[in-house]
Parts: C-alpha cells; sequence; structure tokens
C-alpha cells in the first residue's frame, strides 16, 4: 500500500539521497511535505538545501517547511567537517527558485496529522528528533495517529561517529530522542549498525555516474565528496549511506533484519551523552520500544537505490 510520509531532514548529502529516493519512488511513497531541521548545518541551508533537492528532482510541488533551529537543551553541534560547509558541498548547484512554506514546520507536522485519517501517516526523521519531540510535547494527541516512525539514528554494537559513545543524529538532541523512544509511538530506527553495512564502492558510485542523467552525476558527486571523510576514518572501501536506508524500508522492508527490543537514550552523563542504549541480549525486563535494525542485504539495497535514482 501507498505510505504517506514526512521526511524531516538535515540535508546531508545522504538525507538528499534519500528524498531522491523517496521522490522515486511513488508508487509506494506519497511524501506530504519535507520539514526541515538544525543538525549537519544550521537551520538556514538544512532548509535551503531540501528545495535545491526537490528541484533537483523536478518537483517542485512538494511543500519545504522550516522547523527548529536548535536542540531543546543544548547548543546546536553540526557537521561541516563530513558535509562541507552548505552541508550539501560536492557538485555545484543552483539556487532554488521553489519558494520555503510560511508554516513553522512542527505545526505542519501536527496539522497534518491531525487531518489525515489516524493510522495513515509515517515519519521519517533523517536528522535531530527536534522537530518531532517537539510536535509530540505541543500535541500530544498525535502520538496514537502516527502509524509509524522510521529513523535514521543511534548505534549499539558500532557504538559512535560524533563521540566515542554516540551517533551523530541522537547525540545532537537527546532530549528530544529521549522524548521520541518514550513516546509510545511504534518505532522503527536504522543505526549505524547496519547503515555501516550499506557502504558506497567505487563500483556503486560508478553506477550512479554511468546512468547518464543529471541526478545520477549528483548522487555520484555527493558520495564521491562525503566519501573521502569516512573511508580515512574507517579505512573502509566506501562510505555509509545512513538514511536512504529509512526510506529503502518503506519501500522493501524484506531487505531489513532487526529486533525489537528496550532502547533508552542517555541524556546526563557528559561521557555518553546521546548513547542508545539497546537491550539487544534481552538482559533487562525493560519493556520494548522499538524495533532495532541490525542487518541489510547490501546488494539488494543498492539494487533498489541505482534502479529508482535511475527514474530521476
Ligand atoms: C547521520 O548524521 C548525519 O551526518 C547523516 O546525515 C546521518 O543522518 C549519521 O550519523
Ligand atoms: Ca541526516
Amino acid at each position: 500500500m501507498r505510505r504517506k510520509i514526512i521526511i524531516d531532514t538535515d540535508p546531508g548529502q545522504d538525507d538528499a539521497v534519500a528524498i531522491l529516493l523517496a521522490l522515486a519512488s511513488p508508487e509506494e511513497i506519497d511524501v506530504l511535505g519535507i520539514t526541515a531541521v538544525a543538525g549537519n548545518v544550521p537551520l538556514p541551508l538544512t532548509q535551503r538545501n531540501a528545495r535545491i533537492i526537490c528541484e533537483l528532482a523536478g518537483h517542485t510541488h512538494i511543500p519545504v517547511f522550516a522547523g527548529c533551529d536548535a536542540p531543546l537543551e543544548r547548543r546546536l553541534v553540526t557537521a561541516e567537517h563530513v558535509h562541507g560547509k552548505t552541508g550539501l558541498d560536492g557538485p555545484q548547484l543552483p539556487d532554488p527558485t521553489m519558494p520555503l512554506q510560511d508554516q513553522h514546520g512542527v505545526d505542519f507536522i501536527i496539522e497534518t496529522l491531525r487531518r489525515e485519517p489516524s493510522g495513515s501517516v509515517t515519519l521519517c526523521p533523517l536528522g535531530p528528533l527536534t522537530n518531532i519531540a517537539t510536535a509530540l510535547t505541543r500535541a500530544p494527541d498525535i502520538a496514537p495517529r502516527i502509524q509509524e516512525i522510521v529513523l535514521m539514528g543511534g548505534a549499539y554494537f558500532e557504538v559512535g561517529n560524533i563521540t566515542p559513545a554516540a551517533e551523530f543524529n541522537i547525540y545532537v538532541d537527546p532530549q528530544a530522542a529521549e522524548i521520541v523512544f518514550k513516546s509510545g509511538v511504534p518505532l522503527t530506527v536504522m543505526p549505524l549498525d547496519l547503515t555501516h553495512k550499506a557502504l558506497t564502492t567505487a563500483e556503486r558510485v560508478e553506477t550512479f555516474r554511468k546512468m547518464g542523467t543529471h541526478v545520477g552525476q549528483m548522487v555520484a558527486e555527493w558520495t564521491d565528496f562525503f566519501e573521502r571523510f569516512d573511508k580515512e576514518k574507517y579505512g573502509s572501501e566506501g562510505a555509509p549511506l545512513h538514511d536512504p536506508c529509512v526510506i529503502a524500508y518503506l519501500i522493501r522492508p524484506d531487505l531489513f533484519k532487526g529486533r525489537f527490543v528496550n532502547v533508552e537514550i542517555e541524556t546526563q552523563s557528559e561521557l555518553t551523552l546521546g548513547m542508545t542504549v539497546a537491550d539487544w541480549w534481552g538482559v533487562t525486563n525493560r519493556p520494548a520500544n522499538a524495533t532495532f535494525m541490525g542487518d541489510v542485504d547490501a546488494s539488494g539495497f543498492f539494487q533498489l537505490l541505482t534502479e529508482r535514482i535511475a527514474r530521476l
């Protein structure tokens, strides 16, 4: 069945590929809107990047909203060292001409969930969870109306990428993550444990380049850009393509394997702030609250990605 989604995002080259995958998959996915949040780079850039991506895909009718410009309680931590100064460094792309919506992103999330039939809208956060947590706090009535939250964030076996203990999206706003993980909404989590198995090899990047399309070329150049950092950091053959895993899961859930377990967020300790403590081995009696993914069929994932990106 076609799923209605809201993409909440901080683009980010991998966010960009996730958005393109969703826009290229109208049989399975209906993108109701895109809400930008501060994360990889500050909000003025993430909302701008979201519009650049929609224009690149030729989907200028998608409403794009600006959401929260700072985490709930902490100062914003950004990741220009990975994504570049604009958040979307790599190829040169024109300034967007499609408008930014006047409405605040959080209000759009709340209104959409109240308007659409209960249980028919899925939220897809690809950045820090500030917008989603703000919506849940301001309008607790929306929680039971959300079909599912499928998010990229956290790690258990891979532990951290921004600190030794924490993954970037959760670390930037751990208080927001705690609200989301305690919300009672069905949660599916794509942590680093899984995304580090979806590496862009040279061959995979070449497939994008050889598509002979403008979008294919852009995806190859973005990947080349952020790979340079990850390859050096991990000594791996490619970089993890984190955020598209969220959208791929909506299209082909059979490519993913995980466990329904308890996941708690560390919000106090300086040392391990933002850690996602997943009870993978079932050693506590804490109730399960999230399907925490651990494995992906990487070649199936890249096959899907290339087939869909080639359509744009
Ligand atoms: C996450 O952090 C961002 O840099 C990426 O876009 C992804 O959402 C990975 O830790
Ligand atoms: Ca992201």
